[in-house]
């Protein structure tokens, strides 16, 4: 598998509160750690990416995003709780609010809040200021968003004193997120709990790192091999990162074998259906939701889904009907009947986990399935095409396909 998305993006973030030259590697080749390494460019900071390995050199940097990057990727928002802590201002366009709901930031801007900063809004741009540094303190999320306690963390490791971040996000990316500001010379401790302290330090370093392997990109393969009644390994992956999934894929009657690094799933003759709600890690991720009801088409019955994370994340539904499947949406849930022999279409992919899940379907789907919105999906899987075609899908990229 490829590096992680969600994690790569963070830690290029997290690097803007160092000073030195930074080498990361299993950095995944998608458009977001492009756009990312834009921003943090225009931020002072130089970046070289070659391969899978990227260098980035910090020494002077200015608090000013570049308005497009950020509308265009809303993981650039996690620059602020850095450029706040070590500037001391930030400035960010309001992120687009995208396919899967509105996503407000009112977490992020909380915590840096009760850290001592003010933040006003001046049209559609953010501006954070603590002229005086950031102080330490005693934080209770709302909700435990991943972006919210990860910016907070990276605030905390330059403020005066001790932060502690209560109902904390606990996903993997959070505990590399920890590992790596502590080999910067932080003092972090808790990530993967809901009680994450952080006590701060004048000034950080640099490190090397590499970036752990991507749960979702990993989910989505395994999901390709048992909506079509196949079988295949997925190598260099962490499975206790998504033992949520490989649970469902067991009740749904699969077959999954798991030898350290490498994950093996074969589907049985009948896929079971299945009932799962969407929460944050360790519970089962929203971001395989949109792959799982792709996967619910071929199980024989009714399966549901409750999606819990985002306010909309079922866009794709109206896609997957194209292709003939069953599916039945009230408010946050979804119910899928099955088995149906889906029937190749034309379709549009909207957002990333979105096309992903087309893809799935498009594997299952009699004939040709024709999906424009390609670029979504390049945001976050690397070579989808080759490693497809690898496991036998036949799978091509029409260059003249829109956006
Ligand atoms: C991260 O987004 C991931 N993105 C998402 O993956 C993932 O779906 C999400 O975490 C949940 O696991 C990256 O890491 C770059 P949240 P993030 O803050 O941090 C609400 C993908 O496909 N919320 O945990 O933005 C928010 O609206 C992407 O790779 C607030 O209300 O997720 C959402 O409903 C999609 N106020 C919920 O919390 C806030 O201040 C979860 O958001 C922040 C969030």
């Amino acid at each position: 598998m490829s590096g992680a998305k969600n994690s790569a993006l963070k830690l290029m973030a997290a690097a803007l509160l160092g000073q030195g030259v930074f080498h990361l590697d299993n950095v995944p080749r998608i458009t977001d750690v492009r756009t990312m390494a834009e921003v943090l460019q225009c931020l002072g900071a130089k970046v070289t990416f070659q391969g899978h390995q990227m260098a980035i050199e910090v020494s002077s940097l200015q608090g000013r995003t570049p308005e497009q990057l950020v509308k265009s990727m809303r993981a650039s928002v996690q620059v602020m709780g850095p450029l706040l802590a070590r500037l001391g201002w930030v400035e960010v366009a309001l992120p687009g609010g995208c396919a899967i709901g509105r996503r407000p930031l009112d977490i992020h801007l909380s915590g840096f809040q009760q850290m001592g900063a003010s933040v006003v809004l001046n049209g559609d741009r953010l501006v954070a200021r603590a002229p005086g540094g950031l102080r330490g303190a005693d934080i209770t999320l709302r909700y435990p968003s991943v972006g919210a306690t990860e910016n907070i963390m990276m605030a905390a490791a330059l403020a005066r004193g001790e932060t502690v971040i209560r109902n904390a996000a606990r996903e993997p990316e959070i505990v590399e997120v920890q590992a790596f500001l502590q080999a910067m010379g932080a003092r972090v401790f808790g990530a993967g709990t809901p009680v994450i302290t952080v006590q701060g330090v004048p000034e950080l370093g640099c490190t090397d790192f590499s970036v752990m392997p991507d749960r979702i990109e990993a989910g989505t393969y395994l999901l390709a091999f048992l909506i079509t009644g196949g079988e295949g390994t997925v190598c260099r992956v962490r499975p206790g990162h998504f033992s949520s999934l490989l649970s469902v894929i067991q009740a749904m009657g699969g077959e999954v074998a798991v030898e350290g690094s490498k994950v093996s799933v074969a589907a049985p003759k009948r896929l079971h259906p299945f009932a799962l709600v969407t929460r944050p890690y360790p519970g089962f991720p929203t971001d395989l939701q949109p792959q799982m009801v792709a996967a619910a088409t071929q199980a024989h019955g009714r399966s549901e889904l409750r999606e819990t994370v985002f306010d909309q994340r079922f866009g794709y539904v109206r896609e997957l009907r194209k292709l003939g499947a069953v599916v039945r949406q009230t408010g946050q849930t979804v119910r899928v009947y099955g088995p149906v022999q889906l029937r190749g279409a034309q379709l549009e992919a909207g957002d990333l986990r979105a096309g992903a899940a087309l893809v799935l379907a498009a594997l299952a789907a009699e004939g040709r399935t024709l999906i424009s919105g390609a670029q979504h999906i390049d945001r976050g899987y690397e070579c989808l095409e080759e490693k497809l075609g690898g496991l036998g899908a036949r799978i091509t990229r029409l260059a003249t396909m829109g956006g």
